[in-house]
This record gives C-alpha cells, sequence and structure tokens, in this order.
C-alpha cells in the first residue's frame, strides 16, 4: 500500500478541520470547535492504475495532519509540514486577509521544505456562502485572482465547500494521483 503524508495549514477558522472531517467522515459541523496544536486523522483513496492493463484500483493511504490555526500554534507548524508529501493551504473565500496568511504560508513552505518534494495545493474554502441566491454572494476573493497568483507559484487551486462537500474528494483524489505518478 502507498502511504502519504499530507497536512493542512492556514488561517483559524478557515474550515481545515471541515474539509478533513468532510472528506474522512463526509460530515459537518456548523460549530466546530478551534483546533488545539493538531489533530492526526487517516483515509483511503482507491487509484485506478491507467499504466497498466490491471483492473484492480491501487489503495492509497493518506496521513492527514490538521493544524491549528490560532496564532500562538504558528511554531509548531514545521513539525507538522516536516517530511509531508503534500500540503493543503486554506483560505475563507468570504475572508480577504484570509489569502494573504495562506500566501505566507506557501512562502514558508517554499523557502522551508523547497517545491520540488512536495506538492501545494491552494484551497478556496466556503464556497457555498458565495453561489447561493438565499444567503446572498459573501464572496470577497475572486477566483481569478487566487487562480492567477496559484498559477504563477506552480500550486493546485480548487474552491470547495466543507459544508455541502462540493468538491472536497476531488481534491484529495487529484492530490492522491498526482502522488502516485511522481
Ligand atoms: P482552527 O482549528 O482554529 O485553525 O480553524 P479551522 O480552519 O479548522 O476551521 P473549522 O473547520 O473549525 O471551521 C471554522 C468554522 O467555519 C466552523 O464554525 C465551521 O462550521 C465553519 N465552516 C467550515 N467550513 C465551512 C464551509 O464550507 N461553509 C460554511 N458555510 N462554513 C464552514
Ligand atoms: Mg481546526
Amino acid at each position: 500500500m502507498f502511504q502519504f503524508k499530507l497536512v493542512l495549514l492556514g488561517d483559524s477558522s478557515v474550515g481545515k478541520s471541515s474539509i478533513v472531517h468532510r472528506f474522512v467522515k463526509d460530515s459537518f459541523d456548523d460549530f466546530r470547535e478551534s483546533t488545539i496544536g493538531a489533530a492526526f486523522l487517516s483515509q483511503t483513496i482507491k487509484i485506478r492504475d491507467t499504466s497498466s492493463d490491471s483492473t484492480e484500483d491501487t489503495v492509497i493511504k493518506f496521513e492527514i495532519w490538521d493544524t491549528a490555526g490560532q496564532e500562538r500554534y504558528k511554531s509548531l507548524a514545521p513539525m507538522y509540514y516536516r517530511n509531508a508529501n503534500a500540503a493543503l493551504v486554506v483560505y475563507d473565500i468570504t475572508q480577504q486577509d484570509s489569502l494573504s496568511k495562506a500566501q505566507n504560508w506557501v512562502n514558508e513552505l517554499k523557502n522551508k521544505v523547497g517545491d520540488e518534494d512536495l506538492i501545494i495545493c491552494l484551497l478556496g474554502n466556503k464556497l457555498d456562502l458565495c453561489d447561493s441566491s438565499d444567503n446572498g454572494d459573501k464572496r470577497a476573493v475572486m477566483t481569478d485572482e487566487a487562480k492567477v497568483y496559484a498559477e504563477e507559484q506552480d500550486l493546485l487551486f480548487y474552491e470547495v465547500s466543507a459544508k455541502t462537500g462540493q468538491g472536497v474528494k476531488d481534491v484529495f483524489q487529484s492530490i492522491g494521483e498526482k502522488l502516485y505518478q511522481i
């Protein structure tokens, strides 16, 4: 079995834990408590191997470190991103400031880990608050702004909603496929 280490980074309350819980448990909590230190979860996915004639799927296991976004835990982050195969850097689409925080994390990762060894994925969360006519559009970060930045920095980029689940599985699936190919 293939095993990969994943780390989630980003400002407090952008929805890192909610994304992980959606992926691992397929559940969502409107009142999730802020993470203390970090949390560890794991999940497997199946990858279809298109390079061989075999019809058997390959199982990939993700070991996921969900870090705490509060400032006071910032110094712990290197423990979790060290040796990671992929980093999911999360911002909240409704909070412009959270994108700058995400960009700081991208810089730190590139300086400390080097991007040859690490897949970095920029994730805009809370998409449900942006395209629903009931709530009004709370979007503060335009898709193009984040997308252009991600392209410049050579990052994967997705907008997701942990609340509805939109896009969440696709993110882990494409990261898994990418890691498997390396
Ligand atoms: P820290 O652990 O403090 O770093 O925060 P976090 O990034 O883990 O955020 P968390 O997952 O705890 O979510 C913060 C709040 O945002 C919670 O009240 C969630 O219910 C809410 N939330 C998370 N994801 C979404 C989403 O996709 N849509 C909406 N509407 N709310 C969300
Ligand atoms: Mg959390």
